[in-house]
């Protein structure tokens, strides 16, 4: 029988994180100053964020060694299993083998702990005794509360309103860590102000959340901000999980062909696959997906331009795929996909071609998480249902091809606190977004017009 549950022993962990900055096929563009165009020093981070972390976000050094601080939390739930979806295979009839790698154990249930413990650690370090966080469907604002509340620090966390609205047990889970999490657009801040005196029924974004929490950040001297996804550093500490999946294919001696993952900002995707880039540059037979909702379509249908992260223009310029900082995503149920922009990594990779990027309407997605709860049982995030869809098409190519390829799902959440999102589908109330054409080229056009400083 074949072996369905792959555990690697405790000691096998990953000791380090994998650093893909050295290994890039193509130079990787600096944030830059948005009043002067020009690449950002360390220090201009340094009031949001604590040395430590800015220095991995631009480190060249191709690994990171985990603390041991970090490592003892990691150790509640880490390794994560990987699964072997051999119901779906055979249900799908395909010839392909079908793994996926459970990120759903963690204590608040998806990827978002690997780099939440981090960056509380860092910050710890550094002295920092609160931090100030956006989150969309609470996954994040979870992860970081439960990371805040093991290294004793104050966490402060503001939540897409339409979100906040639609999960109040992500908020019961935060305040049960010890957070303060309120809805965003709140009237906190100058920026949440702003918005609401043009839009009182604003339903929130992740970009006018993180405006919130780098203002919290920038005018307390005892905060920090901390961000879930999309920067360097984010991605480096999610590593960990292909660091794993590499030796657990290892076990049962199999190679991965195509890596699936859903990507918001971008941090679990490159979880999963950027310990393989290299291989794949190598010259090895393997693809990466990512998948997005087409209500969001920032890798399939955005321009790769440098763009505030955030809605009220706070936050250094990127260069990345994105819809522009004023684009408000429709109120789909997968939160953690709604943000206008993209990992400059990952964007970098989707540019080189090495990324191939695929969008889904909501109802398809969930009726692919049916599939799979009917079959392997667990239930997945919304989000994590996007890269269910988007295996289940390659499990399908496989089938018409006769091609035996090893697929790997990044299953990035569990979808406990969703529940109302698949009340929504089981009773066809869903309905299916995508935005037209103008209202991408009137976000797109808000862009600020600078060029690559090389
Ligand atoms: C379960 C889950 N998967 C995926 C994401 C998307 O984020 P990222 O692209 O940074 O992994 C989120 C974000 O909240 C999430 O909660």
């Amino acid at each position: 029988m074949d072996t369905t549950k792959i555990c690697l022993p405790q000691n096998e962990i990953p000791q380090a994180w994998y650093n893909i900055q050295p290994d890039l096929p193509a130079p990787l563009m600096p944030p830059l100053n948005p009043a002067t165009g020009e690449p950002l020093g360390p220090e201009a981070l340094a009031p949001i964020f604590p040395m430590s972390l800015i220095e991995q976000e631009m480190t060249m050094e191709p690994w990171v060694e985990i603390p041991d601080d970090v490592m003892r939390i990691y150790k509640l739930w880490r390794p994560a299993p990987l699964h072997r979806a051999v119901a779906l295979e055979e249900e799908l009839g395909t010839p392909a083998r079908i793994y996926w790698k459970n990120e759903s154990v963690s204590p608040a249930g998806s990827h978002k702990p690997n780099t939440a413990v981090a960056q509380a650690y860092y910050n710890k370090v550094a002295g920092v005794t609160r931090i100030a966080t956006e989150t969309g469907a609470g996954q994040w604002g979870s992860a970081l509360s439960f990371a805040c509340c093991l290294m004793g620090i104050e966490c402060m966390v503001y939540m897409v309103k339409v979100s906040y609205q639609q999960k109040p047990y992500r908020r019961l889970l935060m305040q049960t860590w010890n957070a303060e999490c309120i809805p965003s657009p709140s009237d906190r801040t100058a920026a949440g102000r702003a918005i609401l005196e043009k839009d009182p029924d604003s339903p929130g974004s992740l970009g006018m959340a993180i405006s919130e929490a780098v203002e919290d950040a920038a005018t307390r001297d005892d905060t920090k901000y901390s961000l879930g996804s999309v920067l360097n550093h984010v991605l480096l500490h999610q590593t960990i999980t292909g660091l794993e999946i590499r030796k657990q294919l290892a076990m049962v001696d199999d190679e991965p062909n195509v890596i699936v993952g859903c990507v918001g900002g971008g941090s679990n995707f490159a979880g999963f696959a950027f310990p393989f880039v290299k291989d794949k540059l190598d010259g090895k037979d393997i693809r990466f997906v990512a998948c997005e909702p087409k209500a969001c379509p920032t890798l399939t249908r955005a321009p790769y331009r440098y763009d505030f992260g955030d809605t009220a223009e706070m936050t250094p310029l990127l260069k990345m795929h994105t819809l522009g900082h004023t684009f408000v995503p429709a109120p789909i149920h997968a939160g953690g996909l709604r943000y206008h922009g993209m990992a400059p990594l990952v964007s970098l990779l989707a540019d080189q071609k090495i990324v191939e990027p695929v969008a889904f309407f909501q109802n398809e997605v969930f009726e692919a998480a049916m599939l799979w709860c009917r079959t392997e049982g667990h239930l997945p995030a919304p989000e994590t249902a996007h890269a269910i869809k988007g295996a289940i098409d390659e499990a399908l190519k496989c089938k018409q091809t006769g091609e035996e390829k090893c697929i790997v799902i990044g299953y990035s959440g569990h979808g406990h606190f969703d529940l109302g999102a698949y009340d929504g589908y089981l009773s066809g109330s869903l309905p299916d977004y995508e935005p037209d054409q103008q209202s991408i080229d009137d976000a797109v056009s808000t862009l600020p017009d600078v060029a690559d400083p090389f």
